[in-house]
């Protein structure tokens, strides 16, 4: 046990630690999730609640997350027995098996982006909605998806297997600059779209007070806020135990919680213009995966030769920041299993890589399946981890809790800060969220 410790990989630098949580937090959540949540109705009321709840809860969730990954210096799996004893080993399968539900239909997902790079680059896009359904459909039946499936998956098993150094930091701090460049780019050159004005003022301005109690709103608002920050599962348990004693959690915290929300702003701020511009809100709505793989190729396959290079970096775009997202959730089963079992990284990658080609097969085959698993897994099982996160740091070992806290540092109006809402104002804020959208799950299974 104690070799495995020492042998402990640890990031060169902090700035490596940021890029690799920015590069697991910013994915296609930022530019699918975002994009379709905030049109479902919920509009500014959306991003409105979106943002309180990523200051109010999830930024002390994150300390926390942190706090118990770096205090435990153990994978996800291990960590909170580590800390409290078998009876919270729960906590740890938890952390264990919802990176692998979300990474099953995540790299189907991510291998329909693949397909509609390759379709920018080489064969051309619909240019029009009925030639959209066919695309998609091409797209996201047949055997192309169970290759972009596997396609992603190797790659990603690739870098996971070089390690955290060799492989995670340094893939991240190539791709996170170049990706930050596209969004840019592509934010500015949506400023020239004539629907520009619009599409902003759906996406930021279009203020119904209404949707603040709209129980869709609420889970959306959630869902999002959790998904995007990759929070709740045990990747920035298992990412901080790989950082060195020094580093101010909170700090690392505020930084890859505000790299994530600009970047989601930043992609509204693509996406709204491209769709408004081109007369598509209506496809963007009507279903979850409407927004990027119908409306966003249509429009742009309308838009000529400067249409086609704005989709190619668009979907390059969300490929790479897909990448570093499915490698966070490789490396928490991964790393896990490597701590329980003592298993070799390359033995661990693989096996995992298996196991999640098998399980993402019925989501590649039938869309449905997909959309359950990302109900479950990629919705309401994170906001659950995410509140046992916080009472587990807050009220079950809160020692440990102030340890890490000051041992970085951290000052001690910001440490009483995060004690209190981490036992206080997350708890039973998370728990409120929950209780939403377990009910508006349910409501949409009936009905
Ligand atoms: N945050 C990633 C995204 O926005 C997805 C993700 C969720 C990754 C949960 C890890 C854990 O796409």
């Amino acid at each position: 046990m104690d070799s495995k410790i020492t042998e402990r990989e640890q990031w060169t630098s902090r700035i490596g630690f940021i890029l690799a949580a920015a590069g697991s937090a910013v994915g296609l959540g930022n530019l699918w999730g975002f994009a379709y949540r905030s049109s479902q109705g919920g509009g500014a009321a959306f991003v409105l609640l979106y943002v309180l709840i990523v200051l109010i809860v999830c930024l002390p969730v994150f300390v926390a997350e942190m706090a118990l990954g770096r205090n435990a210096m153990k994978s996800a799996l291990l960590a909170p027995v580590k800390l409290a004893g078998t009876n919270w080993y729960p906590l740890g399968i938890l952390f264990f098996i919802a990176p692998l539900g979300i990474a099953s239909y995540y790299s189907v997902i991510m291998g329909w982006t693949a397909d509609t790079l390759f379709h920018s680059l080489f064969i051309g896009l619909p240019s029009n909605l009925t030639e959209a359904e066919t695309f998609f459909s091409s797209i996201s039946s047949g055997k192309s998806v169970l290759i972009g499936h596997l396609l992603s998956l190797l790659l990603s098993a690739l870098i996971v297997s070089s390690g955290i150094k060799k492989g995670i930091e340094k893939v991240t701090k190539f791709f996170m600059p170049i990706l930050f460049l596209i969004i840019v780019f592509l934010a500015i050159w949506a400023t020239s779209l004539s629907g520009a004005w619009v599409g902003y003022k759906t996406f930021l301005f279009k203020f119904d007070f209404a949707e603040l109690r709209n129980p869709q709103t609420i889970r959306n608002a959630f869902t999002q806020a959790f998904f995007s920050l990759s929070l709740g599962i045990g990747i920035m348990v298992t990412y901080a135990s790989y950082l060195n004693k020094k580093s101010n959690l909170p700090k690392l915290s505020i930084g890859v919680a505000s790299l994530d929300t600009l970047v989601g702003l930043m992609a509204g701020l693509i996406t709204f213009p491209i769709i408004l511009t081109f007369g598509l809100s209506d496809a963007i709505s009507e279903s979850t995966v409407g927004a990027l793989f119908i409306s966003i190729p249509t429009a742009l396959g309308s838009y000529g030769v400067v249409g086609r290079i704005v989709a190619v970096a668009f979907f390059a775009l969300a490929y790479i920041a897909a990448i570093t997202s499915l490698v966070s959730l490789l490396e928490v089963p991964v790393s896990s299993i490597m701590d329980k079992y003592g298993f070799k990284r390359q033995k661990s990658v693989w096996l995992i890589t298996f196991f999640l080609f098998l399980a993402g097969i019925p989501s590649a085959l039938n869309i449905n399946i997909l959309g359950t698993f990302d109900s479950i897994f990629g919705g309401v099982l994170l906001i659950f981890g995410g509140f046992l996160v916080s009472f587990f740091m807050g009220w079950v070992v809160p020692g440990k809790f102030n340890e890490e806290l000051n041992v970085s540092k951290v000052g001690i109006k910001t440490t009483r800060y995060l004690k209190f809402m981490t036992r206080w104002v997350a708890p039973p804020i998370i728990a409120f969220g929950l209780v939403i959208s377990l009910f508006d799950l349910l409501n949409g299974w009936v009905n």
